[in-house]
């Protein structure tokens, strides 16, 4: 396989089309397109009723006890889905311990997180509405705020007609993985995927050689090129304390096996040029940088700036276009809805 790659990248280089032809053949063996219509996710059917309700619940405040933060806020849909801070900021100005990942694309994600400790967006939603997390509420308080609110109950009733009860807090996580669902960001190289030999520069197309003859893609493939899969950070070398601080064990928090300390899921690199800072730890902001970081703590190598480039040109290929999000009109809240929890910033 090395020694056709290298065949390829020569070819490549001399411009012919064979040359195209066989990269997209190698490239169709590591990665994916996007699927072209919304993916279907488990447990859960998705209706154009529940991506609605799941599109105001995304941006609805009022689901963390302070009134303050919704998904949005730290999965800001202008800004490629996340937050650009190094790690986060929620709940009382506290700030959390990783970098927030975006959620475009996330549904096609093998498992939620850094450390993949959520089986699906189902599960992961839950998570930030727990006390003390970043939105630190309660299933019950959030419970109350959506049957305060008429509209809200009219919505749940008409996305899931066949529950008894249909506002729940099981039935909000459905509804924001079924909106979640949509954020699928369609990029130049899934025209190139399909057959559209313009839609990768040469630039590009000389990077996604770099990216699979260097190995980069023996982790970051699949439709997300990552996303799915767990290895250490600093499989080679040690990137260092201020990358990867060493109270964060990853996936040893989630499975408890030494063999696990350090290990990370190789991050999903769609949309990657927007979501800067780099990294669980958010330390590198900038995107070549984090290329050649990757290079030596991951493979041992050492790029030259020519190739490092040419990676990051590819890797902006992966930049797709939003599909178009209506800013909705929340329900309003009534005399019944829960107030707003009154928080400081910690001293
Ligand atoms: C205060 C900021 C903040 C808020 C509010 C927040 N998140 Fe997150 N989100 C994060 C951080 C940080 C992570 C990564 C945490 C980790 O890996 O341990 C994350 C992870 C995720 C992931 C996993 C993505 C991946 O690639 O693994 C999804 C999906 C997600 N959040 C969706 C949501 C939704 C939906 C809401 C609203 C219910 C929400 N988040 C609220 C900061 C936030
Ligand atoms: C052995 C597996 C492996 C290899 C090989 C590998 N990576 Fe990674 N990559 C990871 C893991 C794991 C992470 C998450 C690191 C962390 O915990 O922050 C990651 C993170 C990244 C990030 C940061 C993404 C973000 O959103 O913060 C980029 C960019 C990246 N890799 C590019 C590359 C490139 C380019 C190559 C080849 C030069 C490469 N990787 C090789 C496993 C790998």
């Amino acid at each position: 396989m090395r020694g056709r790659m290298l065949g390829l990248a020569l070819a490549l280089t001399a411009g012919t089309t064979a040359g195209a032809d066989e990269l997209r053949e190698a490239a169709g063996y590591l990665f994916a397109p996007l699927p072209s219509t919304i993916p279907a996710v488990r447990d859960n059917r998705i209706t154009p009723a529940k991506i609605e309700l799941g599109k105001a619940l995304f941006f609805d405040p009022r689901l963390s006890a302070s009134g303050v933060f919704s998904c949005s806020s730290c999965h800001n849909l202008a800004t490629g889905g996340d937050d650009n801070l190094e790690t986060s900021i929620g709940h009382g100005w506290q700030k959390g311990p990783r970098n927030t990942p975006t959620v475009l694309n996330a549904v096609l994600n093998e498992a939620q997180f850094w450390d993949g400790r959520a089986e699906d967006l189902k599960a992961q939603v839950k998570v930030p509405m727990t006390p003390g997390a970043q939105m630190s509420n309660t299933p019950e308080n959030v419970v109350n705020t959506l049957n305060s609110m008429p509209r809200y109950v009219e919505w749940f009733g008409v996305a899931f007609p066949d529950d008894a009860e249909p506002v729940s807090f099981n039935n909000m996580a459905k509804a924001l993985e079924a909106f979640e669902a949509t954020l699928i960001t369609p990029a130049p190289f899934d025209a190139w995927l399909n057959g559209d030999d313009e839609a990768l520069s040469d630039e590009a197309k000389a990077g996604l050689t770099l990216f699979i003859e260097r190995g980069c893609a023996s982790c970051h493939r699949g439709v997300n090129v990552g996303g799915h899969g767990y290895y250490p950070f600093g499989l080679v070398e040690n990137p260092g304390t201020e990358l990867l601080p060493a109270d964060d064990k990853g996936r040893f928090a989630v499975t408890s096996t030494e063999i696990d300390e350090y290990f990370f899921r190789a991050a999903p690199l769609r949309n990657v040029a927007v979501t800067a800072p780099y990294f669980h730890s958010g330390k590198v902001w900038d995107l070549k940088v984090a290329v050649e970081v990757m290079a030596g703590a991951q493979l041992g190598e050492e790029l030259t700036g020519d190739e490092a480039d040419r990676i990051v040109a590819f890797l902006q290929s992966l930049t797709g276009a939003m599909p178009p999000v209506i800013i909705p009109v929340l329900p309003s809240e009534t005399s019944s809805t829960p107030r707003p929890a009154t928080v400081r910033p910690a001293e």
